[in-house]
């Protein structure tokens, strides 16, 4: 069930947490802070934790700073931490407060459409190394949620496109009806939101830690977080919904090759992406993007692991791709 910001306020007054911490990012703590202190007015005397935004806060130095500043502050096991943000930030704030004291509560208030739909749900942490993305982190399933739609005002045009990636994915993964909708509609509605948080929550309450049906979320993520990185190496960033809309787009095309996924539907869909979002090709890079394949945290001896689909709601997990399969597919 969907629990909404107003039920914090409540949830705060049964818990007497001894300290609570709220980290934020510039952003957030201008557009977003407002928002939360109007509902939920004990917030009022937390400690506020800000963190520069981007992906670069993401970083072993930030939780080192953020622990250090929560220590000389006397937090002790009953604190909390309160993630005011977007994924970057529930997954530091949810990472932190996995480790510190080896454990406190964490809340995360989702403040952008990607995390309210994906990186707030389900428990994963991470932090990025040596511009490796997310290859630190734990699974916090203590972590609570709370929603309001009224933080999406704010956000740039860019950062919808961001989160509409990982609609579109849950569409594609489970959901036909909903991917026939999201086709037709330029935008995005309340009701098309509850359904991904949904959907992602079955997924993960099926199979909390990714042993097998859960890694269906990973579908589009495997090319996606390789260009990702690339990126990160050039000190370039690529929106994480850009990166994974052009993994979805050559995981159709390897479905294609690979699962008989039907042509007419992977036209479709691919043709929808190109028009939405900045579809590289991959083939000039694909030196580059190879060695982030091979570091995947997906793979199994020496094998890449794809998700890829054999219709729209019919995903197939840990199919093995080689580098010759990634020649074959091109823009
Ligand atoms: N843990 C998971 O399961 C999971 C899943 C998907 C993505 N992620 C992670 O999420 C991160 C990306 O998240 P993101 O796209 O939300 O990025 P983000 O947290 O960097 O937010 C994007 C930008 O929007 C700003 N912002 C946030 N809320 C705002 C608001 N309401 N109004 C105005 N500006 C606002 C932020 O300050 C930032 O500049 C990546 O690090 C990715 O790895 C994690």
């Amino acid at each position: 069930m969907i629990k909404y910001l107003n039920d914090c306020r409540e949830y705060l007054q049964n818990n007497k947490f001894s300290k609570i911490y709220l980290l934020v990012d510039e952003n957030t703590e201008k557009y977003c802070l407002p928002i939360l202190v109007e509902q939920v007015e004990d917030i009022v005397g937390c400690c506020l934790l800000e963190v520069k935004a981007g992906e670069d806060s993401k970083s072993i130095k930030v939780v080192e700073d953020l622990c250090r500043t929560m220590i000389e502050d006397g937090a002790d096991r009953n604190s909390a931490i309160i993630s005011l943000g977007g994924g970057v930030i529930t997954d530091l704030g949810g990472f932190v407060s996995s480790i510190f004291k080896r454990g406190i509560q964490n809340i995360n208030i989702p403040t952008t459409l990607l995390a309210m739909v994906d990186a707030s749900v389900g428990g994963k942490t991470g932090i990025n190394l040596d511009g490796y993305k997310n290859q630190i982190g734990t699974f916090n399933f203590s972590s609570l949620v709370f929603y309001d739609y009224k933080f999406l005002d704010t956000l740039a045009p860019l950062q919808i496109l961001n989160g509409m990636a990982e609609m579109i994915k849950i569409a594609l993964i489970k959901d036909e009806l909903l991917w026939d909708k999201m086709q037709k509609n330029e935008v995005y509605d309340k009701q098309m939101i509850e359904h991904c948080i949904n959907h992602k929550q079955q997924i993960v309450d099926d199979d909390k830690t990714e042993q097998g049906q859960r890694k269906i979320l990973n579908f589009g993520h495997t090319i996606g977080h390789a260009i990702e990185s690339m990126y990160l190496t050039h000190h370039q960033e690529m929106l994480h919904g850009e990166a994974v809309a052009n993994g979805m787009f050559y995981a159709i095309k390897l479905s294609e090759n690979k699962q008989d996924f039907p042509h007419g539907k992977a036209k479709l869909i691919c043709d929808y992406l190109q028009k939405t979002y900045n579809i590289i090709d991959i083939k000039p890079h694909l030196n580059e993007i190879y060695p982030f394949l091979v570091a995947d945290k997906k793979n199994k001896d020496g094998h890449n692991l794809f998700v890829l689909l054999k219709d729209i709601a019919n995903p197939i997990i840990d199919c093995p791709i080689v580098y010759d399969d990634l020649l074959n597919i091109s823009l």
